[in-house]
């Protein structure tokens, strides 16, 4: 190839998401002298990014994107145009699980991120880069390469990986001072011309290349390792509360071994988020793809232990409360997969309110961002069968068992119990004695994120349950 590679002056980011939006923001913030486009298909989240009220929560956020919205950061749903102009494409559209068809349950549905690179083809002239930064499995990039290849002006590409590390919550610290960015691709120029834009402000030792296929299994193996200490420690969780260990205090022991380390050590009601099932489960179907059984048994129980996980959390309040919840008030404190975000995808949450409302419990649920619209989407979808269609005895199960409420005390009042879900900072500074007194007693309190456990409950009354002790 003899195309030489000018530096970038033109961005364009298909998929206005969790991931594309807020990296997106931190590119434009970082590097005025780049114009940033960021296209969607869907027009309300694009009209959301472009009014005051952004389609996601993320702390620091807002600042970002105001410094440079109107400037050199503009969203848009003129996906050709952008595409045309730009140097650099990113290709930042969700690859959910796939719910049809061949690896139904397992495998990535890349039929976005195959659409994106049908269009990138079709409109595209001269040379440009094209960044996979969506999860993918290992090899997408050669059915990139080999669409990208048929185009309609003799346009000619690079395909980089470029996965994004960024936790929800947390996404603006991560994005600052990554602890790396991993860049994979085939033609050092064009690596450069990316690790140019980043080193605007990410220290270059910090700025990993590999060769395309150990970046897209990187970002698949992360993910797994992370999930896989998460469902560890909840498996230990379950020995502690069978033998009167505590799995703080075991954590806390194991955490300080420099070799362990202290961080995603602790115990929950069950990992959630739109990405470490979902990656597992690629990584399951790879390894059954790829012949290899054993591996994929392995990585699969990362998963089936985080399922036990959240059944474990309803059971056990079932038996506490007697055996039966049916009819009994719940008040349900966060509803978001973790603290931080309004982003409900996978949230332990929604499987545990789904099993609460099998054992037909009136649940009040609260959550400081995440709408009550949502909530019900997601409760809905729980219950859809074979064909993503809801029966009417469900619907009418979560109509008349449902409410919600705009606050954590006013979600427990007269309740038989309260389950913390999310670990908001606000349910610890909620007034416990007010709460106590409007509460059926026993009053029951199952703590999912230990988020209350060092807050004297039971000095209060409460009959406090936590995970792991
Ligand atoms: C996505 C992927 O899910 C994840 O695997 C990857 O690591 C990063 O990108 P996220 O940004 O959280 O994560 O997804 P989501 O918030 O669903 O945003 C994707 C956006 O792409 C949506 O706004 C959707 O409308 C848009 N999209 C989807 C397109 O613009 N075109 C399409 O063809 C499909
Ligand atoms: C994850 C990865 O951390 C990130 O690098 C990748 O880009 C996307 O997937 P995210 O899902 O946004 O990020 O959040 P994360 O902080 O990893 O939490 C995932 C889930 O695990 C949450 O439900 C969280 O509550 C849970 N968790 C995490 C625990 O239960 N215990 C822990 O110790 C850590």
């Amino acid at each position: 190839m003899t195309t030489t590679i000018d530096p970038v002056s033109k961005i364009c980011c298909i998929g206005a998401g969790y991931v594309g939006g807020p990296t997106m923001a931190m590119i434009a913030h970082k590097c005025p002298h780049i114009d940033v486009k960021v296209v969607d298909i869907n027009a309300d989240r694009i009209a959301q990014w472009n009014s005051d009220r952004l389609p996601i929560y993320e702390p620091g956020l807002d600042e970002i994107v105001h410094s440079s919205r109107g400037k050199n950061l503009t969203f848009t749903t003129e996906i050709d145009q952008a595409i045309r102009a730009a140097d650099m494409v990113f290709i930042s559209v969700n690859t959910p699980t796939k719910t049809f068809g061949v690896g139904a349950g397992r495998a990535a549905n890349l039929e976005f991120v195959e659409k994106c690179a049908r269009r990138i083809a079709e409109v595209s002239e001269g040379h440009k880069i094209v960044v996979e930064k969506s999860t993918l499995p290992v090899r997408t990039a050669e059915a990139v390469k080999r669409i990208l290849s048929n185009t309609a002006n003799n346009a000619t590409f690079d395909v980089l990986s470029n996965p994004e590390f960024l936790a929800e919550g947390t996404a603006i610290e991560d994005l600052l001072e990554p602890d790396r960015v991993l860049i994979g691709g085939e033609r050092p120029e064009s690596i450069e011309a990316l690790v140019d834009i980043y080193a605007n402000w990410v220290p270059r030792a910090r700025l990993l290349t590999t060769n395309l296929w150990s970046s897209e299994l990187s970002k698949l193996t992360a993910n797994a390792f992370l999930a896989q200490r998460v469902s560890s420690i909840n498996a230990i969780s379950a020995l502690c509360e069978a033998t009167g260990a505590d799995v703080d205090e075991v954590a806390a022991a194991i955490g300080t071994d420099s070799r362990i380390g202290p961080k995603f050590l602790k115990a929950s009601v069950g990992f959630g988020g739109s990405c470490f099932q979902k990656d597992i489960l690629n990584l399951v179907y790879l390894c059954e793809y790829f012949g290899l059984p054993e591996v994929a048994a392995y990585w699969e129980q990362v998963v089936r232990m985080n399922d036990h996980q959240k059944q474990r959390f309803v059971t056990r309040m079932v038996r506490t409360m007697f055996n039966t919840v049916s009819d009994k008030k719940i008040g349900i404190w966060g509803f978001a997969f973790k603290k931080d975000t309004n982003d409900t995808r996978e949230s332990a949450s929604i499987y545990v309110c789904r099993d609460l409302l099998l054992e037909k419990a009136r649940l009040c649920i609260y959550d400081p961002q995440v709408s009550e619209h949502q909530i019900l989407n997601d409760l809905e979808y729980v219950f859809t069968e074979g064909d993503n269609k809801i029966s009417e005895a469900k619907r009418e199960l979560i109509e008349q068992h449902v409410t919600f409420a705009s606050s954590a005390q006013e979600a427990s009042s007269d309740a038989h119990a309260i389950a913390i879900l999310t670990e908001w900072d606000e349910f610890a500074d909620a007034d416990f004695d007010a709460i106590y007194s409007t509460m059926k007693k026993p009053a029951f309190v199952f703590d999912g994120r230990n988020r209350l456990k060092d807050l004297g409950l039971k000095a209060k009354g409460f009959e406090y349950h936590g995970i792991g002790f």
